[in-house]
């Protein structure tokens, strides 16, 4: 088994108007708290587990990047006080710019992968977006993480209200310039209930057509494999095999993952079943659960094999490797209906018994999982 820990820090010195991930602004009374019940959480899950080896580390959030190196050094002696670490371990983290002073110390403290939170590379964009950054805080950011001999990646948004093709190559081009070797280009979501939501309800914020989001997916995946980064997932590119995101990968292969911190989420092996966990959202709701039943958990689901394997198609055909069609028929008890698609060219077996998105495809996943699981006769996309 293939065994990963997402470790969630909600703190950030801002809240970005697009962002709906389980965050809160730091004021920095509850970090202490916060960090033993991270620690404790982890050691109580290496008890019931037992002795494993683990694929990957994540700092996840939130802005994990303003945690001192001293608390990184903390959470990761209790990581190996209580795992083993496969030869190759990443211990990634999610950084933003404003950090950029701190980065040599988090490498110092046992970060090997840095993943800076970009977003654009035009001040202008960057303003719209709520950051706290410039374009040139962020390239100077960028530089400081290649010299600390971590691994780099960098998150890009693109489809932003506004934002014309012209622009977002620009912007793209030169980020892949850089001395980067993992790129995240992400299409903006709006998502439910954040200021930007509020705001293109209110007709106050004008979000790009689907038909224009294709565009800008499209020219992403050309410039990309032009600049040698292969688009090995949907969103995500990289030079060469060794550059990928090693514990992205464990979401999108199925594998197992602890994912400790304030609603983090996890997929682990439960008396022989993939069970769904989730933590509790509140800090204190929390900390409170790790200090009277010893882990975070609010709610453990148990997968029923259909509920998994549409998991597993969902997950895997995401990436370019594509997705083992046997372990999801077999989970199913039933066959993918994928003889429509691949004469559509929406799909197509990358080896046999590989299914995955055709370049075209990759536009409409979520669409084509749908259909893939349907058992009738395909329907125009
Ligand atoms: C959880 S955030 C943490 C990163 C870090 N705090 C930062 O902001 O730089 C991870 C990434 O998700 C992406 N992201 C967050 N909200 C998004 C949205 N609404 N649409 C597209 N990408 C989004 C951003 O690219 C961001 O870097
Ligand atoms: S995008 Fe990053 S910095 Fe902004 S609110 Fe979300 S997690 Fe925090």
């Amino acid at each position: 088994m293939t065994l990963g820990i997402y470790i969630h820090w909600p703190f950030c010195r801002r809240i970005c108007p697009y962002c709906d991930f389980n965050v809160r602004r730091w004021r920095g009374e509850e970090e202490a708290g916060l960090l033993g019940a991270i620690c404790a959480d982890i050691a109580e899950h290496g008890r019931r587990l037992g002795p494993q080896s683990l694929h990957s580390v994540h700092f996840g959030g939130g802005t994990p990047s303003m945690l001192t190196p001293q608390a990184i050094a903390r959470i990761l002696d209790c990581v190996t006080g209580t795992f083993g670490l496969e030869d190759a371990v990443e211990i990634g983290l999610e950084a933003n710019p404003e950090d950029a002073g701190a980065l040599p110390e988090l490498v110092g403290a046992g970060i090997n992968r840095l993943s800076l939170g970009v977003q654009a590379l035009d001040d202008a964009a960057l303003g719209q977006l709520g950051r706290g950054h410039t374009a040139y805080a962020a390239l100077e950011a960028i530089d400081v993480a290649a010299r600390t001999g971590a691994r780099v990646s960098v998150d890009l948004i693109h489809s932003r209200p506004g934002q014309t093709l012209a622009a977002w190559e620009a912007e793209l081009r030169r980020a892949l310039r850089l001395e980067i070797e993992h790129l995240s280009a992400y299409q903006l979501t709006i998502e439910a209930g954040t200021p930007f939501a509020k705001a293109a309800g209110s007709g106050r914020l004008l979000p790009q057509d689907t038909e224009q989001a294709a565009q800008f997916y499209e020219l992403t995946q050309a410039l990309c494999a032009e600049a040698g980064f292969c688009g090995y997932e949907i969103s995500n590119h990289a030079k060469g095999e060794s550059a990928r995101a090693r514990h992205n990968l464990l979401y999108w292969r199925g594998d197992d993952w602890l994912g400790i911190g304030p609603g983090a989420h996890g997929r682990i092996a439960l008396a022989g079943q993939r069970t769904a966990t989730i933590a509790w959202r509140g800090l204190k709701d929390y900390i409170d659960a790790v200090a009277q039943a010893g882990i975070g958990w609010e709610s453990t689901d148990a997968l029923a094999a259909e509920a998994e394997g549409e998991e597993m198609l969902l997950m895997g055909l995401r990436l370019a490797e594509g997705v083992d069609v046997q372990r999801v028929e077999r989970l199913l008890r039933r066959p993918l209906s994928s003889t429509g698609l691949m004469q559509s060219g929406l799909v197509h077996a990358v080896r046999p018994g590989r299914l995955a998105l055709t370049l075209p495809g990759r536009l409409f996943a979520d669409r084509i999982a749908v259909q893939l699981l349907a058992s009738e006769a395909p329907v125009a996309l």
